[in-house]
């Protein structure tokens, strides 16, 4: 499909024949302030002039004052007010020198927009009401509406305008994790029950990641629609599935989703813990960029992904509880990795824990863009 470019910076990806405009060859940005992204640039595969840096979990406990912003507000009812949206977003720029920010949200925002009861537990994790494992069960999880969202539009175009010529990454969780905590009831070690209904009841798997796959592509539009300039699809657990089992059952679900993203032009980014077997199905699914945990090498990542995929990762978050000589160390052993790549983002493995000196992320993100910086020309 040819890219039509309507002016100076918008581009987008035309369905019918050709007429007016002007072809483009590669993706270019919508918001012109973006035009000199790092993140972005490195997602396309474009040289960059140093390797661009952010961290999964970069808003969270290991920061002061977002444990003092979220003090008195439930962590699902602070993904529904914009100002504490706004603001959470905005702490670790305020010390990291990252290329880009997350929206602060959770991957079970849309459900609970879409009806379910699920509550995230402190130190638990996403937990809801009624497990789902019966045909009759599917009634419960209606279609999102854009409109179900006005507070995720609101905060992402309010940070658009803050964040001047820092991208917004927009996140959804992917199809398998999502079910996981649907059909086990929260989180879980194995996933038995999620996967006991993926092995026996293929039809009513298929019919649940269908939905689940509609509401995530309705969460990403109002995210991209409202600003957000890439987007990272956590299928976060969805490493216990065998590579068979993931192509017949999880990734056509993946690839709708990314598909329904395909004309936006954004970067689309796919993570998952423990995939080093899925890398390759996970590009195949329609990322531009794969991320990686800390388990693959990235120059062996890069033999797993078929050409034309960018990489992201794969600092182990908890080499950042070492002395800063063998975080040294070990950053620049994954920078040296990464230069195999088409692109590389630096980025943890999985997200910060919360024991983390956030003096070390800062002095890790100055270093990821000191040791990474290459001449001009
Ligand atoms: O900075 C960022 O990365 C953006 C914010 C973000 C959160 N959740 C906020 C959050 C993102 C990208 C997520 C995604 C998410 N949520 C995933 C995929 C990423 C991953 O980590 O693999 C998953 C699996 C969830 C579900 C979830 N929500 C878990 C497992 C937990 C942690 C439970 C715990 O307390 O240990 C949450 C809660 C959550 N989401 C927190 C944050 C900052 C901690 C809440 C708190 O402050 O108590």
């Amino acid at each position: 499909m040819p890219w039509i470019c309507g002016g100076v910076s918008r581009c987008f990806r035309a369905k019918g024949p050709v007429r007016g405009g002007r072809l483009c060859e590669t993706i270019t940005t919508v918001n012109p302030k973006l035009e000199g992204s790092v993140f972005l640039s490195a997602c396309r595969r474009q040289p960059v002039p140093y390797t661009p840096v952010w961290f999964m979990r970069q808003a969270g406990r290991s920061l002061p004052e977002y444990r003092a912003a979220r003090r008195r507000t439930a962590m699902v009812e602070a993904c529904t007010k914009p100002d504490l949206i706004t603001e959470l977003t905005l702490q670790p720029l305020r010390r990291y020198q990252v290329d880009a920010a997350i929206l602060f949200s959770d991957i079970v925002v849309p459900l609970r927009a879409a009806g379910i009861g699920i509550d995230i537990r402190p130190g638990v994790g996403p937990v809801v009401d009624k497990p789902m494992r019966a045909d009759s069960d599917l009634r419960r999880l209606r279609a999102l509406d854009p409109g179900d969202l006005p507070y995720v539009a609101e905060a992402v175009k309010t940070l658009v305008g803050e964040l001047g010529t820092t991208p917004l990454i927009g996140f959804a969780g992917g199809p398998f994790t999502l079910a996981s905590y649907l059909v086990d009831g929260g989180p879980s070690k194995n996933f038995d029950k999620t996967k006991g209904l993926m092995y026996g009841n293929p039809p009513l798997w298929d019919a649940l990641l269908r939905r689940l796959a509609d509401l995530t592509i309705t969460f990403l539009r109002v995210q991209v629609d409202a600003g957000a300039s890439a987007v990272q699809l956590f299928d976060s657990w969805v490493g216990v599935v065998s590579p068979e089992d993931y192509r017949r059952s999880v990734l056509p679900h993946s690839r709708r989703v990314f598909d329904a993203l395909a004309g936006s032009g954004v970067p689309r980014l796919h993570f998952g813990v423990g995939t080093g077997e899925l890398l390759g199905m996970m590009g195949e699914a329609g990322a531009d960029v794969v991320g990686v945990d800390w388990r693959v090498p990235l120059d062996d990542a890069v033999r797993r992904v078929e050409p034309g995929k960018a990489l992201q990762g794969n600092l182990d978050p908890a080499i950042l509880l070492a002395p800063w000589d063998v975080i040294e160390q070990r950053a620049v052993r994954v920078l040296d990795a990464g230069r195999t790549a088409e692109g590389h983002v630096f980025n943890l493995g999985h997200g910060v824990l919360p024991e983390t000196d956030p003096d070390v992320l800062a002095r890790l993100a100055e270093l990821v863009h000191t040791t990474s910086a290459r001449p001009a020309g």
